[in-house]
């Protein structure tokens, strides 16, 4: 079981509805799509755009996304390299949560650490975690600057921003690459999708 566990006197409860079960009933197989990339790059609306295919589809699907859980569940955590290794801990333990429940569940987080990611894949059951590098050159990204944070990095007003004062790890050996700053969405959306296909997560 689990290392460093704080607590004594817990006993594990295993369900009698199985992830299997679920799969069953939804029609399709539970994964986890990990979209990791600099800000501005486009992971969150490749997420939804993937998400809005799959849910035509009738598929159950939950998109996780960075700076919405940073509003509640992550909202004591900020950029520090420590803060961030646990920004993706928990959301690792939540993704795999909704994996488990039977949702194709997409995260759009920078995770700029490949330690931290395969942290999360570690969690992840064997061949359900699928990590996504969405890349983008960093002047494409500050170019498209679609919060304004790049230009306020640059003026020295957010310290430790990814890609400006703070690194990103590129994914060592991601399930699969796309470029949103050389391919359109629909064609990034669609490289997903058959990567899902193939892997028999979605039917063919
Ligand atoms: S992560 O590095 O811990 O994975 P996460 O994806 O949750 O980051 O949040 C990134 C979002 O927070 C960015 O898209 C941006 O809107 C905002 N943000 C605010 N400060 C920073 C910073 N210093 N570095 C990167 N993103 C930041």
């Amino acid at each position: 079981m689990k290392e460093n566990v704080k607590a004594t006197n817990i006993t594990w409860h295993e369900a009698e509805i199985t992830k299997t079960d679920r799969e069953r009933l939804n029609g399709h197989k539970a994964v986890t799509l990990w979209f990791t990339g600099l800000s501005g790059s486009g992971k969150s609306t490749l997420a939804h755009a993937v998400e809005n295919a799959l849910f035509e589809m009738q598929c159950r699907t939950y998109v996780l996304d960075g700076d919405n859980i940073r509003h509640g569940l992550n909202k004591d955590l900020g950029f520090s390299p420590e803060d961030r290794e646990e920004n993706i801990r928990r959301i690792g333990e939540v993704a795999h949560l909704f994996t488990q429940a039977g949702v194709i569940t997409l995260t759009a987080f920078i995770s700029p650490y490949q330690a931290d990611r395969d942290k999360a894949r570690q969690i992840a059951e064997e061949g359900t975690f699928f990590e996504i590098y969405v890349k983008c050159d960093l002047d494409i990204c500050e170019e498209r600057d679609p919060k304004g944070l790049y230009k306020k990095a640059r003026a020295g007003q957010i310290p430790e921003f990814t890609g400006v004062s703070a690194p990103y790890e590129e994914p060592a050996k991601p399930e699969l690459t796309v470029d949103t700053g050389k391919q359109t969405l629909e064609e990034c959306a669609e490289a997903v999708l058959a990567v899902l296909r193939e892997r028999g997560v979605i039917a063919g």
